[in-house]
Parts: structure tokens; sequence; C-alpha cells
């Protein structure tokens, strides 16, 4: 069967659009007409590079009637009022991470597109990689028997020594567990499913940072978030997870992944009968290792999934999918939104010193089939 392709635009057209447009290009379902961003020079830059007919004003876009999908990769901060108005303006909308700034712009933007029968799709879709793929594969096969833990964690010294601009990832809504907790805790709910509560601790280690390059280099910016937050969830399965983020921290002897060069990180799921070693969940590739009770050393599985390179979009592409053939999306604003809850509720654990009972729950995406070829998502 052909589906008629969604005709798309991208508002934010910054560092991150690149690959998007790039990927988007790859995909018959999507039909890529227009650029937009705050900025026009940006947009009509990224538009001439990757071939798209049009770079226009936001208005512009969204007033376009035949424009049916939005791509939102503008700033974490502006990602509800672009995400907002698209729906407003009777559009679908992926938006990059984290779905918005507050639980209730989040919640606010899926009960209007629900209303109107529109569907928000949100970053990561590192997920639906072949890596995490093979894993969600395995942990459903019971690989490892029933799971009872999961144990992740990212430490790196803090991304100001070579982001040009890193102000931004050090107010509020950003830190290391909104910038990337969300590649954490998608890659855990989509294979474990949601949390029920969860309990943390944070603190904020240096007040001032150093900008280390670029044309601000020496500049000194303030910390207006925590930068080392370390939680314990609960997943409603009754599986315990630990989760500790930092931007604060550079070596550790445990670290499974190296990061930057500089940092280290860590993803696992243990069972009664093994453990699950994780590949880097900001990236679509393995390595997957598992090592089962009995056996002398790790062993790696060989990925049964496709999508290992840099496949951004990839979730974009699947809600396509899902729009013209009436079935749920995978990278949804669900999940999206109960990993932003979860963020809040640690933070806000460590404030009031408690467990926090969640209210928002989601469903477990479906898999992607074994053995699906590339490029194929439906039919
Ligand atoms: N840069 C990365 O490596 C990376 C990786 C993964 C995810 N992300 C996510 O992607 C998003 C964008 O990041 P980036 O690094 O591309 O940022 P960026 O600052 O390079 O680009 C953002 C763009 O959005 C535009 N913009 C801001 N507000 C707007 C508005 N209200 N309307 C229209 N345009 C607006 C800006 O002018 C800019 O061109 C963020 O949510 C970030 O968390 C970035």
């Amino acid at each position: 069967m052909t589906l008629t392709p969604l005709k798309t635009a991208v508002i934010g057209c910054g560092n991150i659009s690149s690959i998007y447009l790039e990927n988007a290009a790859k995909w018959g379902i999507l039909d890529l007409v227009a650029c937009a961003d705050l900025d026009l020079a940006r947009a009509e830059s990224q538009a001439a590079k990757f071939n798209v007919p049009r770079a226009l004003p936001v208005a512009d876009v969204l007033a376009d009637p035949d424009i049916e999908l939005i791509i939102n990769l503008t700033i974490p901060a502006a990602h509800a009022e672009v995400g907002l108005a698209a729906v407003r303006a009777g559009k679908s909308v992926y938006n990059e991470k984290p779905l918005a700034l507050s639980r209730a712009d989040g919640q606010l933007m899926l009960r209007e597109a629900q209303a109107r029968g529109l569907r928000v799709g949100n970053a990561p879709d590192t997920f639906l990689g072949g890596g995490l793929q093979t894993c969600r594969q395995l942990i459903d096969a019971g690989e490892i028997g029933i799971p009872v833990a999961a144990n992740a964690f990212m430490f790196i010294r803090g991304p100001e020594a070579w982001h040009p601009d890193p102000g931004f990832l050090y107010q509020v809504g950003a830190g290391p567990l909104f910038d990337m907790g969300p590649y954490y805790l998608t890659a855990l709910v989509s294979i474990l499913g949601p949390i029920r509560r969860v309990t943390g601790s944070a603190r904020i280690t240096y007040p001032e940072r150093t900008i280390g390059s670029g044309p601000k280099e020496g500049q000194k910016i303030p910390v207006e978030t925590p930068t080392h937050i370390a939680a314990i969830l609960d997943f409603a399965s009754g599986l315990v997870a630990t989760l500790t983020t930092s931007f604060d921290v550079a070596v550790s002897a445990g670290a499974a992944l190296n990061l930057y060069d500089i940092g280290g990180a860590l993803l696992e799921i243990q069972g009664t009968e093994g453990t699950l070693s994780l590949p880097d969940p900001n990236t679509f590739d393995g390595p997957v290792r598992v090592r089962c009770l009995g056996e002398a050393d790790w062993h790696e599985i060989p990925l049964t999934h496709a999508y290992t390179t840099n496949s951004r979009c990839l979730g974009v592409a699947d809600m396509a999918y899902a729009i013209r053939t009436g079935r749920p999306h995978r990278a949804n604003g669900d999940m999206a939104f109960h990993v932003l809850d979860v963020m809040h509720a640690v933070l806000e654990a460590s404030e009031t010193g408690r467990h926090i009972e969640l209210t928002s729950t989601c469903q477990r995406p479906t898999p992607l089939p074994v053995g699906l070829p590339e490029r194929q998502l439906d039919i």
C-alpha cells in the first residue's frame, strides 16, 4: 500500500537540525516542505543546504494549511510555546527533548492535541535504535530472568569546557538530569514500563562555571539548577532502579561507557538469572552484552534490529506512518510526559526529603519487529 507523505516543516534550525534534515529526506513518508526559525537566516541556510523548498517565518509555517506535521527543534524553553502553537494551528508535532520545561505546559500540549485528534511525539528516539531494541527483545525473551534492578549513571565534568555557549545548560530545566536524563529514563521506561514513585538527592557542587572555549572563553556563568542528582526509581513492575546524573564528576572506575573521553556512564539491568549491559542510550548502536549465572565472562549479543547509526528522525517517521495507518506511535507524548514528571519528582523529593508518588504513567511502546528491513516501519 502506498501512503500519502505528510507535508512537514522543521521549526528551529540550530545544531541538531542538520541530522534531522539529512535523515528526513531518506523517509518517503515525510515530505519536507519548509524550514523556519526565529532567525530567518538560519532557516534559509539550512533549507539551501538540505534542498528544502522554502524558508519561512514561523507564523507563515503555522498558517499554511497544507503542512500537517511540525518537527520542533527549538531550545527547551521554547518547546511548549512552539509545540502548543503548532497544535492550535491544527498540526501534529514532534518535539526535541524535554517535552516542555514544566509539567503544566507539557500536559496542556498533550490535552489540546488530543482534543483535536492530533499527535504529539517526542525525542529521544534512540530507544528505537538497533542497540536498545535488541535489549528490549532480550528482556522480553527472559534472557536474564526476571528484571530485579537497574543501574544507570552518567558522569561528566560539565560541558562548559567544550560547549561555546553553555549558560542554558546550568539554568532551571537543564542540568544533567533534564538534559541527559531523558535518554536514560526513556531507555528504561521503554524496556521496563512505567515508574510508580521516586526519591532522590541533588546538589550544586560549583555555584559558578567558567566557559572554556569560543568567543565567551573566560566568562563566568551562574549555576541555577542541581548538577549532581542521585535518584531511586520504583517501577510499577516492582523493579528498583538507581539513576545518577552529574556534571560534577569526571572519572569513574565502574564506567562501562566512555563519554567524550573525559567522563563515564553505565546502564545495566540486573535480573534473577543474569545482567544485561546496555549501550549508551544517546546512541542507536550497541554494544549489547550479557552475563548469566555460571558464565565466566560477558558475551556480546549480535544486534537483531536495524538503525545503528545516528538515525534521529526515526521517531518522526514512525509517527508519520502511525498517523496514516491509525496505529499508536512509539516515541509518544505520554511517555515523554511521564519522563518529565519523573525528573521533576526527583528534584521535589530532594527538596522535601520524601518519596513522591507519580500520577502519570504510560505504556511500553510496541517493539519494532525483529528483522524489519531498514526504511520499513509498517508495510
Ligand atoms: N545539539 C545537540 O547535540 C542536541 C542533541 C540532542 C538533542 N538536542 C536538543 O535539540 C534541541 C535544540 O538544540 P540545538 O543544540 O539545536 O540548539 P540551538 O540553539 O543550536 O538551536 C535552536 C534553534 O531554535 C531557534 N529558536 C529558539 N526559539 C525559537 C522559537 N520560539 N521559534 C522558532 N525558533 C526558535 C533558535 O533561533 C535556534 O536556531 C534542544 O531541545 C536540545 O536539547 C540537541
